[in-house]
């Protein structure tokens, strides 16, 4: 983000959180896609009310998504690309932003965030167990941002394991780094709670072998040559995260490998800006989750037996691997 000196960068975060809670509003409502089955179409032609539509319309072509020439509107080719891969299937402005707007109540209770109802918005690192439609909608979207650390996470773990090792995906949900995995020719165990699984499985099928249960308690299954801990880690507090990968580190062979894949903050604790940022999520959606340092995470493996630590960084992409290894 962009460094605030003055009043007017200010107002520049107040107008980048605006043109978000639009877009947002503009998903639920059905606005994109009304947008996308037809021809260009004018404000009082959309399902919605129409000053609302002439107001908003713009503000959402002047970051890009529409085109149109004050008159009809239509996704510009931007908008089209980003709505065919759903990545423009927002949740409601209230449930993105309504959450954000209770963080007075966070900072002074702590978290997990409550919705309007007054019940805890707590997950399950990113899952809520009752909801179904959740958990679909929560597994699509990693899913569908998890091609290239599925890809990198596989790339630094194969040239370490034999074929045919046996790795275990713990926590790995809708399935793609286990996907990486297998294609490298590996056996491949996922590990998630039963309806993930049940999802997993539909995508996937025979491709793996599933176990369904928690993760803190179930067996784990193994001895395994690997485990991978993707995005794990920061939706747990520090004692739970001691017992996890405790837990891991008795079901890995002698000399297998721990990876953890995450965003970890470097050892200023400020950055980068991304692992940063996902800890104000973990403070909203999970009972004791945190962004940890590279550092801490060293401490960790430390503590759990675990040794000959290599830590990569994947700028671009914004994710930190992290090897640890069993004597
Ligand atoms: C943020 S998602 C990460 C999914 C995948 N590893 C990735 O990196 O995209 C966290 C996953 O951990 C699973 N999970 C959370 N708590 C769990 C538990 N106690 N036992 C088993 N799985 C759990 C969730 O169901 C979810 O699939």
């Amino acid at each position: 983000m962009k460094l605030i000196h003055s009043e007017q960068d200010i107002d520049a975060l107040r107008r980048s959180a605006q043109a978000y809670a639009i877009a947002s509003a503009w998903s639920a409502a059905g606005l994109f896609e009304a947008l996308a089955q037809e021809e260009p179409l004018s404000a009082n032609e959309l399902p919605a009310d129409t000053r609302a539509i002439e107001i908003t319309a713009p503000i959402l072509a002047h970051i890009g998504l529409l085109a149109g020439d004050g008159e009809k509107w239509t996704l510009s080719t931007a908008g089209r690309r980003l709505f065919e891969a759903d990545a423009l299937s927002l949740e409601s402005a209230e449930d993105n932003l309504g959450d954000l707007s209770r963080l007075d109540q966070v900072l002074e209770n702590g978290g997990p965030v409550c919705g309007p109802d007054g019940e805890s918005r707590v997950t399950q690192v990113g899952v809520r167990e009752k909801d179904p439609e959740n958990i679909r909608r929560f597994q699509d979207f990693l899913y569908r941002r998890s091609g290239d650390s599925a890809a990198e996470a596989a790339r630094w773990l194969a040239p370490l394991l034999t074929p045919n090792a046996k790795v275990l995906d713990l926590g790995g949900g809708h399935g793609r780094y286990g996907q990486a995995l297998a294609e490298k020719g590996f056996a491949v165990t996922l590990f998630d709670l039963p309806l993930c699984i049940d999802y997993a499985r539909q995508r996937y099928g025979n491709t793996f072998e599933y176990i369904a249960g928690d993760f803190m308690q179930a067996d784990l299954g193994g001895p395994y040559d690997a485990v991978l801990i993707s995005n794990i880690v920061h939706g747990l507090g520090p004692e739970e995260n001691r017992g996890l990968v405790s837990r891991v580190s008795a079901v890995l062979k002698p000399g297998g490998w721990l990876l953890l894949k995450d965003m970890f903050l470097d050892d200023s604790g400020i950055g980068p800006e991304n692992a940063a940022l996902f800890g104000l999520m973990m403070l909203f959606y999970t009972r004791q989750g945190r962004s940890y340092s590279v550092r801490e995470m060293n401490d960790l493996c430390g503590a759990c037996g675990l040794g000959e630590i290599r830590h990569v960084r994947v700028p671009d992409a914004g994710f930190s691997l992290l090897l640890a290894r069993k004597p």
